[in-house]
């Protein structure tokens, strides 16, 4: 094993650039596949270093490039993914380095995930004789916009050339206190597929319904009879969630109108019940539909696989983790329903996607991913390297 003191005495040096990368990300953020400033600030970083083979422009905005220890051994090839995608929000943080692109924002932590694999890059860069075989970094645009970055840079052979083996990557975690390490085995996010519903009936004035076929009241059936795709068909000991997030008709209040329209986000970790969702949700509202005098016509979108972590990957990020941050402070993660398109990665290579506490209550860091107010405690950066450094070098090295 290398050794973690060494590791966190050279990052602790490393945190002032951290820093002052990760602010400079969070006040110039820009949307998924966008990321066009992201990139080449990250490229000229990559020069900098001297990293080897630095391609930009992968799935439009993505950039990767190559370290290559001196150190005799295995000579394995490693992955080390972040995403650089912000949101579409408003910040409402008044800091120094909120957002200067008003209605753009760092609100998930990408700036502090593309900060911390510059940070990697430097590290490795200053430590080659310590390690065996190559690193690649891999800055992935647009995380949050389906179909998403990391499968345009899959199609485009960023697991190639050379041939990657094991796959890395982190998120930050503001529901856990700064100085955790999470980690899960097996499934942690769900798959996330949507759908759009479109019922056709056939308006009218409201006082005279029986001259009508109302689509509020066949799109309220549905809405209903959806929740029993989960309660009835789903088996109990499984975890799946349809939510219905958008129903919209209408214009006016004595008007029955000619279409309804509904949205929904359906989330899944079983192969088989991913497609028992997709199947009920299409016989329900169609049959439904049919039932009232009206027409369904359903359109079902499958986004991101589940995002399901290697065994033996997920334990050495756990022993990666222990020795940064103590044994007591690495959590078990359950799996959750939200979703991730480092899956795309997982699907391929054997690997582990683990996340760092950076929720600080004393120092007002509360809120959580997605929010105006969203913000880090900057001290995770400094765990989340540590242990990604940790744990690249011990996969190398055995
Ligand atoms: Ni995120």
């Amino acid at each position: 094993m290398p050794q973690v003191e060494e590791i966190r005495k050279e990052v602790d040096e490393l945190m002032p650039g951290l820093v002052a990368d990760r602010r400079h990300l969070h006040e110039h953020p820009e949307l998924g596949f966008q990321e066009f400033e992201t990139a080449e600030f990250v490229r000229q970083r990559l020069e900098q270093l001297g990293v080897e083979d630095i391609r930009t422009g992968i799935g439009v905005t993505g950039v990767t490039g190559l370290i290559t220890g001196t150190k005799p051994g295995p000579g394995k090839n490693v992955l080390v993914r972040a995403d650089m995608d912000a949101l579409p929000i408003l910040e409402e943080n008044d800091v120094e380095y909120k957002s200067q692109n008003p209605g753009v924002m760092h609100a998930c932590g990408h700036d502090a995930h593309t900060a911390i694999l510059m940070g990697l890059a430097r590290y490795l860069s200053d430590n080659k004789d310590k390690f065996s075989g190559t690193v690649k970094l891999c800055f992935q645009p647009a995380e949050e916009l389906p179909p998403g970055g990391a499968q345009a840079m899959i199609k485009e052979g960023v697991l190639n050339d050379p041939p990657i083996e094991a796959v890395f990557g982190l998120h930050m975690a503001n529901q856990e206190q700064v100085g955790k390490i999470i980690v899960g085995s097996g499934p942690v996010m769900a798959a996330a597929d949507g759908y759009t519903i479109t019922i056709s009936g056939k308006g009218g004035h409201g006082a005279y319904p029986h001259g009508c076929i109302d689509p509020v009241i066949v799109g309220a059936q549905i809405v209903v009879a959806l929740q029993t795709v989960v309660s009835r068909n789903t088996d109990p000991m499984d975890s799946a969630v349809v939510s219905n997030c958008v129903f919209q008709s209408g214009e006016a209040f004595n008007v029955i109108p000619d279409t309804a329209v509904l949205k929904g986000t359906v989330r899944t970790f079983k192969p088989e019940t991913r497609d028992l969702m997709e199947k009920r949700i299409t016989e329900i509202a169609t049959d439904i539909a049919t039932a009232l005098g009206a027409t369904a016509k359903v359109e079902y979108v499958r986004g991101y696989p589940p995002t399901v972590n290697d065994e033996a990957m997920t334990e050495l990020a756990r022993q990666a983790g222990a020795a940064v941050v103590g044994e007591e402070n690495v959590v078990t993660r359950p799996p959750a329903m939200g979703a991730e398109d480092f899956s795309y990665f997982l699907e391929e290579k054997p690997g582990s996607y683990f996340f760092v506490g950076s929720k600080n209550e004393e120092k007002g860091f509360v809120w959580g991913h997605h929010h105006p107010k969203f913000d880090i405690d900057e001290e995770s950066m400094g765990h989340g390297l540590t242990a990604m450094a940790m744990g690249v070098l011990t996969y190398l090295e055995d």
